[in-house]
């Protein structure tokens, strides 16, 4: 069974050990998705698979057979941006760029974590089917995603522009 990616089919590698980053970049040319670590310490491989953020250097691409992925390429397009692509440029929430694919890809899966009331380690009332869209809750949920140019203010007010005030 393919995998679709961005809404078209792929068919997934004979090579069982071809990890989904390494897919995505190698085979299919999508180098919106970056390769920092490459063992899932700094988020710049950050993708959707079913609207869920995913570390694509620690996934194998056979896993996500018949499964929707999403890379950066796949959100917004060139002269129409998805509201967080354009609140990154209007709050300078990158520099170089490396991890920009990664911090919006996973900004977005942890909009619906919070739509979805998952709790995070600074969640306090883990019954609640509300997280809301807190200062804590921010940067515990993106905590996973660094950016060498120290960019975290501009991310935070990008992320908080779009999404705070929305109920997330
Ligand atoms: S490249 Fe995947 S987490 Fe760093
Ligand atoms: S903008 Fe350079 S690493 Fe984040």
């Amino acid at each position: 069974m393919p995998m679709i990616i961005n809404g078209r089919e792929a068919a997934v590698p004979s090579d069982a050990r071809v990890s989904l980053l390494d897919f995505v970049r190698e085979h299919l040319e999508l180098y919106g998705t970056k390769k920092g670590c490459n063992q899932g310490a700094c988020g710049a491989c950050t993708v959707l698979v079913d609207g869920e953020r995913v570390l694509s250097c620690l996934a194998l691409a056979v896993q996500y057979e018949g499964r929707e992925v999403t890379t950066i390429e796949g959100i917004g397009s060139r002269g129409a941006l998805h509201p967080l692509q354009q609140a990154f440029i209007d709050h300078d929430g990158f520099q170089c760029g490396y991890c920009t694919p990664g911090q919006i890809c996973s900004a977005l899966g942890m909009v619906e974590e919070l739509r979805r009331g998952v709790p995070s380690y600074v969640t306090e009332d883990l019954t609640a089917a509300d997280v809301g869209f807190g200062h804590d809750e921010l940067r515990e949920r993106m905590s996973g995603n660094l950016c060498r140019c120290g960019a975290y203010n501009g991310i935070v007010a990008a992320i908080t522009d779009v999404y705070a005030g929305r109920g997330a």
